[in-house]
């Protein structure tokens, strides 16, 4: 084949699976058009300092935007010994437009290019992300505004705590995804700062503007440091945590959702289109799609795993190990983007069980701590009360009845302040309802959260 880019001071070919091994045409494919925005913008710098003519900048910029065309359209032939997206690019951009072609890399290295097109395309991955969060969080919502009077039990360890109402329950969920939304948002302020200037590691002699380049580009910021501008990832670190931690509440909320499933629980029944059946049990359906979901995560740690091990202990500047960071970000990009749009879609197809949400209730004192604060209404110290309440709880469970089925001479056997109105008190939707604290599961409390988030969603 014929000369390298950089085959000046070569002499012998490179093996071939030299070629094959070290090319990152495959990954370089997904950020092709942002690179190429990027050196548009690049070419419109250069001729604003002077450094090309008008009329140059005007013919790189056509040529460019005839290959991002050819991209698009599938004609563009990409060559592995071209090594990368840059030098493909820039070949058929010369094969178009002549000579001038070979000027569009003045003051530019292939170091500050990739890190430019790179965090072009996580930004727009993670804009993309914060949209399906927005999904997500919209569902959760809407299921939760249909349930706020729907109570079921609250556990800890897995095991019956209090009663809550199934809305908060959702709306836990929501609250744990905006903030995934806002550490996304906070890393887009790190992502959007262009590196471009840097050149191969040490700034340039050209009279570069690298603000025009970020300007263009909707950039808000430009690097500080040329050596670390090629050598920082951090960029792509900071989506990859964020991605994981969004896959690490998605795998909680799936796995509840088996749960629910389960005719133990019997919570909620899944939608046909989200569930399969097995070859040989007739009876099944089974929650694949969450059970997926969960399995997934660790696709999503993998990625950040692996990409903060590259970077362990690379030296400054730009080391050709950094071309491993965009595998682990397309794995990532893929599964989160795909698994949060799905739950999207899941989650309004839940179908919950009030029913055999408030029989669980009934089943594990949950309205003991409405017995314990009861008598500390009367003027018992908590201790005292916690005691008593035990030893009722006890008694209750030798019989196998709520606490709510005692008898009031039973009652008055642990205490003599047990009135008639204490069964009000055992009732567990007013157990829930009662909670009015901030952020407690009481109908206000909940109502008022809901509002919050709807706002926040019309917000951003
Ligand atoms: N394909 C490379 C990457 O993804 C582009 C930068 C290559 N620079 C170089 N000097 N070899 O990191």
């Amino acid at each position: 084949s014929e000369q390298k880019l950089w085959g000046g001071r070569f002499e012998a070919r490179t093996d071939s699976l030299v070629e094959q091994y070290t090319a990152s045409v495959e990954t370089d494919k997904h950020f092709a058009v942002q690179d190429i925005a990027g050196s548009k913008a690049h070419a419109a710098m250069l001729a604003a300092q002077g450094i090309l003519t008008r009329e140059e900048a005007q013919t790189l910029r056509n040529g460019l935007d005839q290959v991002a065309d050819e991209i698009l359209q599938g004609s563009f032939e990409w060559r592995d010994d071209l090594e990368d997206v840059h030098m493909n690019v820039e070949k058929r951009l010369t094969d178009i437009v002549g000579e001038t072609g070979q000027k569009l890399h003045t003051g530019r290295s292939r170091n500050d290019q990739v890190a430019l097109g790179f965090r072009l395309l996580v930004s727009e991955r993670v804009t993309a992300w914060q949209g399906h969060l927005c999904g997500v969080i919209q569902a959760l919502v809407e299921q939760a505004r249909q349930h706020v009077q729907t109570i079921l039990p609250g556990y800890t360890h897995l095991q019956p705590a209090q009663p809550v109402s199934l809305a908060q329950h959702l709306l836990a969920y929501a609250t744990m995804f905006q903030r995934d939304w806002e550490r996304l948002n906070d890393a887009q302020k790190r992502i959007r700062v262009s590196p471009l200037g840097a050149a191969a590691l040490a700034g340039t002699t050209y009279p570069l503007d690298p603000q025009a380049v970020a300007d263009e580009l909707g950039f808000e910021t430009v690097f500080a440091n040329s050596m670390d501008a090629v050598a920082d990832r951090d960029f792509v670190l900071e989506p990859l945590f964020g991605a994981s931690c969004i896959a690490m509440h998605l795998s909680r909320l799936c796995e509840e959702i088996v749960l629910w499933a389960n005719p133990g629980f019997g919570f909620v029944r899944l939608p046909d289109a989200f569930a399969t059946g097995s070859s040989i049990m007739p009876q099944k359906k089974n929650p694949d799609v969450a059970e997926i979901m969960r399995g997934k995560t660790g696709h999503v740690y993998g990625a950040l795993m692996g990409l903060l091990t590259t970077l362990k202990g690379l030296p400054l500047t730009y080391n050709r190990d950094l071309q491993e960071d965009k595998a682990p970000f397309l794995e990532a990009d893929r599964t989160v983007g795909l698994s949060l749009e799905i739950m999207a879609r899941m989650v309004p197809e839940l179908e919950f069980l009030p029913e055999p949400m408030r029989r669980a209730t009934r089943a594990g004192f949950l309205n003991a701590t409405e017995f314990a604060d009861y008598l500390v209404g009367k003027g018992l110290p908590f201790r005292q009360a916690h005691h008593i309440t035990g030893q009722a709880v006890a008694a209750a469970e030798r019989a196998q009845c709520g606490l709510e089925d005692l008898s009031l001479a039973q009652f008055r056997e642990f205490s003599p302040l047990v009135d008639e109105d204490i069964y009000a008190v055992l009732d567990y939707a007013a157990a829930v309802n009662r909670r009015q604290t901030p952020g407690g599961t009481g109908a206000g409390s909940v109502e008022h959260q809901i509002a919050t988030l709807s706002r926040w969603l019309e917000m951003v």
